[in-house]
């Protein structure tokens, strides 16, 4: 088979590898990929936008590709598995109208509540003046979220009523362009959050392992939020009696009403939730697709073949395959950055010390790099790296991580120290 890989970022790499794992997979392409894609055996790329649905195809149809993994939102909000399905190929990702559960985040909401699936209480507005006095009702913290898709800066967390009110006016000014238009705005909840992707067909669901991100640049979890700074799985507080009530209160009611719309969504199904202190949970956000950096420490314990259970998304019959198998142990990964983001970052930065880090055990994804014209492993983004170790325990995974890092050098390099806090300190 020769697999098509849409995107450019960790969790893009992170599939290919995966997939090239597989005796059935022959190669696999990224469009565009990264410096890592480039580089990797049996895998290259291929320099199209992520949106250029026709050139993709007609790749794709004089290629032979067999599928399609697409990796980022905005291609599946712009309707990326329509467009290359009516061409006749085999795409995992939904449909467009199943993307609005995370291209709106209004729309994701009235959905959770014809649903019934728990979430916090919201309200949304199309103007300030509406919202403001809803904020001052309700009283901080509260969160404000524009509507629409904002590579994950459309959150605001506001702590003050004075927060809540920049932020509405931020939005509503055109900050984020046409996911601008409606304001969510929803109780502020308290916890820690775990992300639960599942697999799939439009009839069965299959989760993968849980995982926790940490989106926050600092260490403490303080700072602004990012893309996600590093990661682990499975995340010991999503215990299996959580799992269980997740499949059904959250994931099968999300895909029978999904259903009932007549939206037929096949592809990851990632539910974000938060953790309450009292062990119950919410869920936050959906997303129509695999996590970054989620995917770069749940591939790495998957032992099923990975094209197997996408292909079985894809044609519909999740429910005639065995249950998931899963390699023991955790994964970890550290994401390495360039000094400055989320905010302003310099590229171009030669990247040394991969292959000691990989002989040191880790397993190197790239996210924001590429190849120069020297063939020099570059900068090229704000999240650089995610250095990923594994082992029988989160001690063992998160050491091994670390232990990689120190032989990656680039100038400006910045991570966090504490990934896994959480699972070190409290077993
Ligand atoms: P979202 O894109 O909706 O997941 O929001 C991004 C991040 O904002 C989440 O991962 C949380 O850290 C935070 N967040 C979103 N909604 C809430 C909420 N209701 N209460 C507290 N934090 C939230
Ligand atoms: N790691 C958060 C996300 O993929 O949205």
């Amino acid at each position: 088979m020769k697999v098509l890989v849409v995107g450019n970022g960790g969790r893009e790499h992170a599939l290919a590898w995966k997939l090239l794992q597989s005796q059935q997979i022959e190669q696999v392409i990224c469009v565009p990929g990264n410096g890592g894609t480039a580089s990797m055996v049996g895998c290259q790329n291929l320099p199209l936008e992520v949106d250029d649905f026709e050139r993709m195809s007609q790749y794709a149809l004089a290629q032979g590709i067999s599928l399609v993994v697409v990796g980022p939102e905005v291609p599946l909000a712009k309707g990326i598995t329509d467009y290359l399905q009516a061409k006749g190929l085999m795409v995992f990702g939904p449909i467009k109208a199943g993307a609005q559960i995370e291209a709106s985040k209004a729309w994701a909401k009235s959905l959770m509540q014809e649903a019934g699936i728990p979430t916090a209480k919201a309200a949304v507005f199309t103007e300030a003046a509406a919202a403001k006095s809803y904020v001052k009702a309700q009283g901080a913290p509260i969160v404000v979220k524009a509507d629409g898709l904002a590579a994950g800066k459309g959150v605001t967390v506001a702590t003050t009523r004075e927060q809540a009110e920049s932020a509405i006016d931020a939005i509503f000014q055109g900050q984020f362009g046409s996911a601008g238009e409606f304001v969510v705005i929803e109780d502020c909840l308290i916890g820690q959050e775990v992300s639960v992707l599942a697999l799939t067909d439009g009839l069965t669901i299959r989760a993968l392992l849980p995982a926790q991100d940490h989106k926050r640049v600092g260490e403490g979890d303080t700072g602004e939020n990012t893309g996600g700074m590093g990661a682990y799985a499975p995340t010991p507080i999503a215990t299996t009696e959580l799992m269980a009530r997740v499949q059904t209160e959250v994931l099968e009611k999300a895909i029978a009403t999904l259903r009932n719309k007549g939206i037929d969504y096949r592809g990851v199904l990632y539910a974000g939730l938060m953790i309450t202190p009292d062990g119950d949970f919410k869920v936050l956000e959906f997303n129509c697709r695999f996590g970054d950096p989620e995917t770069q420490v749940i591939l790495p314990l998957l032992a099923t073949p990975l094209e197997e259970l996408l292909l079985a998304c894809v044609e519909q019959r999740l429910g005639e395959m065995p249950p998931i198998a899963w390699h023991s142990g955790a994964a970890a990964t550290v994401v390495a950055a360039s000094d400055g983001y989320p905010g302003d970052y310099a590229k171009g930065k030669v990247i040394t010390g991969i292959g000691e880090a990989q002989a040191a055990g880790v397993t190197v994804f790239h996210a924001g790099t590429k190849l120069n014209e020297q063939q020099q492993i570059v900068t090229d983004g704000g999240r650089v790296l995610n250095i990923t170790g594994t082992g029988e325990n989160f001690q063992q995974a998160i050491a091994q991580a670390y232990t990689g890092l120190q032989f990656i050098q680039f100038e400006g390099i910045y991570y966090r120290r504490d990934i896994g806090h959480r699972v070190l300190t409290e077993g």
